[in-house]
């Protein structure tokens, strides 16, 4: 068994399944949608911590392919959420030279915000420090699917051969090309399930999940599964 040496501890890329919002705010007797609004300023702390913890890449699943079947109004708040969010907090990311990405099918989004998610993505493409990948309409079964047709596509285009294809061509052709594997997964609210989220890139991550929701998920939240993650034994080779 080989322990993790210490600058092994921290994660290089946490991937976040940020859940329970609607529960948080049934709970005290406010609209789902409350609870959104208190997640997107935990999304602003936790960011804030993890750039502070030494963690280089976060990924954070804000919007599934199978959440636009959500109430037409919930929707609609999310939506609005997330167009104020990349108007005013990515623009302080921008700002302290955070590299955002976005993964996921940007083509069912208003033009308007596929517009500022290009821009966001050209502007703070140099960026290297930390970098904030945004999952929004993503579904990892949808984004392979996507994969598998470029490949196929690039083999009929006699890019190269089917006995060529490896996991470098698989990582290259998905929309996270260029991020390494995610180290951690945190799912917040208790459930224990992935729920087609990276299902490719989390082949060998640690998952740690917490009761915790995530509107009241805080700094001190993610020190603790930081610490869990570097406290686990990671078998390299092993499984
Ligand atoms: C899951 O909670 C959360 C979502 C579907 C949306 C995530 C959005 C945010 C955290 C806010 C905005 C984010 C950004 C990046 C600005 P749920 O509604 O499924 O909760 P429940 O399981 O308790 O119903």
């Amino acid at each position: 068994m080989i322990t993790k040496p210490e600058d092994d501890k921290i994660p290089k890329h946490v991937a976040i399944i940020m859940d329970g919002n609607g529960r948080w705010a049934t709970e005290k007797g406010l609209p789902r949608t409350e609870g959104h609004k208190e997640g997107a300023k935990t999304v602003k702390i936790i960011l804030e911590h993890a750039k502070k913890r030494g963690i280089k890449y976060v990924t954070l699943y804000a919007f599934s392919s199978e959440n636009w079947k959500r109430p037409k109004e919930e929707v609609k708040v999310l939506m609005d959420l997330f167009r104020k969010y990349m108007k005013e907090d990515v623009k302080e990311l921008q700002k302290k030279k955070v590299r955002v990405s976005f993964i996921g099918d940007r083509t069912r989004f208003p033009e308007d915000m596929q517009e500022r998610m290009n821009e966001v993505e050209r502007e703070t493409a140099d960026y290297n420090d930390f970098h904030v990948i945004l999952a929004l309409s993503y579904g990892a079964r949808d984004d392979m699917i996507a994969a598998i047709k470029h490949i196929a596509l690039d083999v009929m285009d006699r890019k190269y051969m089917i006995s060529n294809i490896d996991e470098e061509t698989v990582n290259e052709a998905l929309s996270t090309h260029g991020i390494p594997y995610p180290d951690l997964v945190i799912r917040t609210s208790g459930e224990q399930r992935i729920s087609n989220f990276l299902l490719w890139e989390i082949a060998y991550a640690e998952l740690y999940f917490t009761p915790i929701y995530w509107p009241d998920f805080n700094e001190q939240d993610l020190d603790i599964a930081i610490e869990a993650y570097g406290r686990r034994n990671r078998r390299f080779g092993a499984v």
